[in-house]
């Protein structure tokens, strides 16, 4: 008898629903917020690599729009600062290959060397430029055989600029900015009172509210990781900010530009407990995880795994769909290859150059409860008590 009484009171419980289709149970807080929709954490994290830079120049408000539009749960950047202090999200220290720098008859005598990175570069250097100057540089392409078509039209933002766009997005969406280059940056660039670039980019997200432990009230409400390949940043941002970090990890055969330690020393298992009390994670180069061999790939090394023992995600890079970057193995299918890392490997997130790919792949494969938000949740949870009530 039971089931079929609950069954008529949770039909009577639902009509009044469907017929004035509104909350029962407002919340105290503004309606925008209560309809965002949450970030999701049932699935990897789909990291949108430079925005939808795969389609729109890289690191430009049109790309973390889009990336936004076609489902990105991260919006990542590089932060880099002005001669005049100002932080700044570009990938490159030089200008050279993503702006229209060269063709500028002003800044012709601006071309520098310096070092970066134990070698030796040439270009035309972000931290010898003002942010004024900055702003009057066009973006553009980085890749001959992507879509050229947005070249010229926009400009480089500021780190606050692109927090903005997070915060003024429709659902939740987080953050995944990178202290890029410190070494070079604290080098060349200085600030009022000694602080240094990290304490100044860690400024920038307290003031606009970015705090909390992964996964904890706050984080949910203004998620971000913090990466960098720098572990001494790590551990120094870790006396300022509680926000969870991502070591990044890079080629075999580069070494860390602070500490000058090898790809092997940073990922041995010692080395993983010792940085485990600073990070939630690491970001490795996808091919030192599998490495390829003519381009196609090997056995997969146990990193993910032991990253895992040690309680550590996994957000390799970097995705992307062109046949110049997929392995032989994937045939020429990007949804092959989130396949194989989703699903055979285990990752926890990935940072892609094609958010909407990725989007679309976890959509088919594991789908986004439709229409989920914070009213709709409420109302499943009415749901679920009113089958209890006059028991
Ligand atoms: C960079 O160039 C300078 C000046 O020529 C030289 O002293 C230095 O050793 C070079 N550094 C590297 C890493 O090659
Ligand atoms: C970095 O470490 C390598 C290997 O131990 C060493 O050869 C090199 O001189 C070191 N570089 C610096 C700048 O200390």
């Amino acid at each position: 008898m039971r089931p079929s009484f609950c069954t008529i009171c949770f039909l009577h419980f639902l009509l009044p629903l469907v017929v004035f289709a509104r909350p029962l149970f407002p919340l105290p807080s503004k309606t925008n917020e209560i309809e965002r929709r949450p970030l999701q954490t049932f699935r990897p994290y789909n990291i949108a690599h430079r925005g939808s830079n795969g389609e729109i120049p890289e690191e430009t408000t049109a790309a973390y729009l889009r990336a936004i539009e076609e489902g990105a749960d991260f919006i990542e950047t590089d932060i880099l600062a002005s001669k005049d202090g100002a932080l700044i999200c570009f990938h490159d220290v030089t200008l050279d290959d993503t702006t229209d720098v060269a063709s500028r008859q002003e800044f012709s005598n601006r071309r520098r060397t310096y070092e970066v990175e134990w070698s030796n570069v040439t270009g035309w250097f972000v931290v010898d430029f003002t942010l004024e100057e900055l702003k009057t540089l066009k973006v553009k392409q980085r890749y001959p055989f992507r879509d050229q078509q947005y070249n010229g039209k926009f400009s480089i933002i500021t780190f606050e600029e692109f927090i903005s766009i997070a915060l003024d997005a429709s659902r939740t969406v987080g953050i995944y900015p990178e202290m890029k280059d410190p070494v070079f940056i604290n080098k060349h660039v200085k600030w009022d009172g000694g602080k240094k670039f990290e304490d100044k980019f860690v400024d920038t997200l307290l003031k606009y509210g970015y705090k909390g432990q992964y996964m904890s009230e706050n984080w949910l409400k203004q998620p971000l990781f913090i990466q960098s390949f720098a572990p001494t940043s790590l551990v120094h941002v870790s006396k300022l900010t509680d926000s969870p970090k991502i070591l990044l990890i890079d080629d075999f055969s580069v070494r860390t530009q602070d500490t000058n330690q090898s790809y092997w020393e940073i990922t041995s298992d010692d080395y993983l407990a010792y940085i485990s009390n600073y990070v939630v994670g690491l970001g490795p180069w996808k091919d030192t995880v599998v490495p390829p061999a003519k381009n196609y790939l090997m056995a997969p090394t146990d990193l993910v795994a032991r990253a895992h023992a040690h309680n550590l995600q996994v957000h390799p890079y970097t995705y992307r769909n062109e046949n110049q970057f997929l392995h032989l193995n994937f045939h020429q299918d990007p949804y092959a290859e989130y396949d194989f890392w989703i699903n055979i490997m285990g990752v926890d997130g990935l940072f892609t150059d094609f958010t909407g790919s990725l989007h679309r792949y976890q959509e088919m494969i594991s789908p986004h409860p439709k229409g989920e938000t914070a009213n709709s949740l409420l109302v499943k949870i009415a749901q679920m008590i009113s089958q209890y009530e006059g028991l």
